[in-house]
């Protein structure tokens, strides 16, 4: 046998062994919330479509318009001839809505953090991160190739003697954290953080994947009710409640003409189609319309860890965290019996020994719906 396939094959056998192994599956998603798979349909409760955009005839109209004006594709770079006129509007509304000087759209929200932070540290600089902190930040912070440490999860004092101990053998410094964080669905004390980055002459940065759209009345996990983080790098997706796809910078002018001119993902790489861009504008305009409908998917989760005597939900995502992988896998097995979808997660997207049913809830699922479910995870998974 030829090296290449025996190398694949044994490294493919040893993640069957461990339970690590992945399959794609192949999902028909009706309408927001309902999926076909394998000839069954399920309620899913594993998919980021938040607010059910995905699926919103206002949304997908915008985007045919915008295919049948502007085309399919953008058809080069957007330095090049890619940059079609709906980036414009877009970056117009994504920094009114988080209250910032500029902004700049990406291809998707992994090549958005995999050019933005190369971009803002070299080899003398500190790249400091929550240990949650998404995998394109930590492949934005390995390409960048500064010093990267890592702070224990949401612990803004050993955060702060990491800057103490190594500050100043660098010539710059970022903190960068989840705002939601994705596979836990708690939320960073960027507040303690931005003082914490001040303090040290550090930028903070918050990837807000999981929070634009859905806390904070849709603007994201910087915004509460009476009061707002001013985080300077405030990056995001397209591609989950906003329904679309691509991913953004909110900053400063001068930051977002810098990363249009060092940013490698932006320049290296073709510009979104103009369907994915009028899209996300027309989910803008929806959430900042209908501010609690943005607030449906975090009122669900609630009334679900309700239900489940589970700690209360911050935002839609809910963990409940089993350890185990073969376990995490039959207990998700067991809800789609019941007709749910929960799709288990396990390492290395977790830390080993955390395998977890990871729940999402959207504005669209029904309550009793919700109901059942809890009743389930109490009685059979938690009891
Ligand atoms: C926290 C976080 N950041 C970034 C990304 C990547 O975004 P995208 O799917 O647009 O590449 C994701 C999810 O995929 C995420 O959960």
């Amino acid at each position: 046998m030829h090296s290449l396939d025996a190398y694949a094959q044994d490294k493919l056998a040893s993640l069957r062994q461990r339970h690590l192994y992945r399959a794609l599956n192949e999902t028909l998603r009706e309408d927001g919330i309902w999926v076909d798979r394998a000839d069954r349909r399920l309620l899913s409760f594993s998919c980021n479509d938040y607010l059910n955009l995905t699926q919103h005839p206002a949304i997908k109209q915008a985007a045919i318009a915008a295919i049948e004006e502007h085309g399919a594709g953008s058809g080069a770079s957007r330095l090049v001839t890619g940059n079609h006129p709906l980036y414009a509007r877009l970056e117009a509304r994504l920094a009114e809505f988080k209250r910032t000087e500029a902004a700049c759209v990406f291809g998707s929200g992994y090549l958005a953090n995999t050019g933005i932070i190369p971009a803002l540290i070299g080899s003398d600089g500190l790249v400091l991160l929550d240990e949650f902190s998404h995998a394109c930040i930590y492949a934005g912070a390995q390409l960048s190739r500064g010093k990267v440490k890592t702070f224990r999860h949401n612990d803004v004092g050993h955060a702060r003697g990491l800057l103490a101990e190594h500050r100043s053998q660098h010539d710059r410094a970022l903190i960068v954290t989840d705002g939601v964080f994705s596979m836990d669905g708690d939320i960073a004390p960027l507040d303690d953080l931005l003082a914490l980055a001040e303090q040290y002459d550090a930028w903070l940065m918050s990837d807000d994947a999981h929070g634009i759209g859905v806390v904070g009345g849709g603007r994201g996990s910087s915004f509460s009710e009476n009061s707002h983080v001013a985080v300077p790098l405030q990056m995001g997706t397209l591609s989950k409640a906003i329904g679309s796809y691509g991913g953004y910078l909110c900053a400063s002018a001068s930051v977002i003409d810098l990363m249009r001119n060092r940013a490698r993902t932006l320049i290296y790489s073709t510009g979104l189609p103009p369907a994915s861009v009028a899209a996300a504008i027309a989910a803008l305009d929806l959430i900042e319309r209908e501010p609690a409908y943005a607030g449906l998917p975090l009122e669900k989760a609630k009334a679900f860890t309700r239900r489940a005597r589970l700690p209360e939900a911050q935002s839609p995502i809910v963990p409940i965290v089993i350890g185990n992988e073969e376990a995490t896998l039959s207990a998700s097995r067991a809800l789609e019996e019941e007709g749910f979808l929960v799709v288990a997660i396990r390492p290395p997207t977790v830390p080993a020994g955390t395998a977890r049913l990871r729940l999402t809830f959207t504005a669209q699922h029904p309550d009793d719906a919700i109901a059942r479910l809890a009743d389930i995870v109490r009685e059979k998974l938690l009891a």
